[in-house]
């Protein structure tokens, strides 16, 4: 990254977002974000409309006409910047390495990844004892290993170019703490916070920051649905739900070139719910 930037210019950086495929998801936020600050953008999701959690209707989208990844292309495009979209599993390692192959070949580089894809709500909002084994195997494949197997190549890439690039995990404030009836999805972002420490020690000397951003309950598609109103329900210090706005100026603020002295950390973004 360019030392005359200022904080908060993208202009000439390459960003991918994972998980970018719903109308009030964090990932549309975090992709429109950066691409205000000047970043071309490759969006993905599992599919083009992202998919649902249990119990969530998605009328809103109807209603607007959201067609998940083509209706955010537009949106990157009317900024005036570039945009790709790509769909596939980031929990899939040959999904993972050709969504990465495809935004280096589209952009010729890509700067900054951001691992926000999340694995819906489903069985495994249970006891930890009731969860089923696919539940809980579904929940790891996608919300820690995807992380891993995106990270691969984009880091591969950044070596060879000899690059600075920034990674930046949407984790949750349940990677630092247990719920009830979480026990998948703590561990999943326990994981992620995991893998954030030890890629940011590991690139730490070659202009690599990774860190991680702990959401807490955030007004998405994920909190209307049924078991995401038991979370929102947690009286936070602000007094209000979080946005994906919220998130989003995080996540601009670590990609940005000013933020090269931060890196492992885990950033709560939750109005002071955890301190
Ligand atoms: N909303 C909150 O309160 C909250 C709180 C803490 C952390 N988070 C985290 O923020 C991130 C975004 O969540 P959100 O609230 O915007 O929810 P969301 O459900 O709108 O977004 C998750 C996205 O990930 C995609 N996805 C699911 N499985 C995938 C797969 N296998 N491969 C690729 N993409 C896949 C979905 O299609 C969806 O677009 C998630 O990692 C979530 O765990 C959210």
């Amino acid at each position: 990254m360019r030392e005359d930037e200022d904080m908060g210019d993208l202009v000439g950086h390459v960003a991918l977002v994972t998980g970018c495929g719903r109308m009030q998801g964090i990932g549309r936020a975090i992709a429109l974000t950066l691409a205000r600050a000047g970043a071309d953008i490759a969006i993905t999701d599992l599919v083009a409309g992202g998919v649902q959690n249990v119990a969530e209707g998605n009328e809103a989208e109807r209603a607007a006409g959201w067609q998940g990844l083509p209706s955010l292309v537009d949106e990157i495009e009317s900024l005036g910047r570039k945009a790709i979209a790509l769909t596939g599993d980031v929990g899939l390692k040959r999904d993972a390495d050709s969504m990465v192959a495809e935004a280096i070949k589209g952009f010729g580089k890509v700067d900054i990844l951001v691992n926000n894809a999340g694995a819906p709500h489903g069985a495994d909002r249970n006891w930890t004892w009731d969860v089923p084994e696919e539940a809980f195997d579904d929940v790891m494949r996608i919300n820690a290993k995807g992380i891993f197997l995106m990270s691969g190549p984009f880091i591969r890439h950044l070596l060879e170019r000899e690059a600075p690039g920034r990674i930046v995990n949407i984790a949750s404030g349940a990677g630092k703490r247990g719920y009830p009836k979480r026990g998948a999805y703590c561990a999943s972002k326990f994981a992620a916070i995991g893998l954030t420490q030890v890629m940011a020690e590991e690139l730490g000397d070659r202009g690599i920051t990774v860190n991680a951003i702990c959401p807490g309950p955030i007004a998405t598609a994920r909190q209307a649905s049924r078991e995401g109103q038991a979370i929102s329900s947690f009286r936070t210090p602000v007094q209000r739900l979080g946005t994906a706005d919220d998130i989003a100026r995080a996540v601009l603020f670590l990609a940005a070139p000013s933020a090269d002295y931060v890196t492992g950390q885990s950033i709560s973004i939750d109005g002071g719910l955890l301190m």
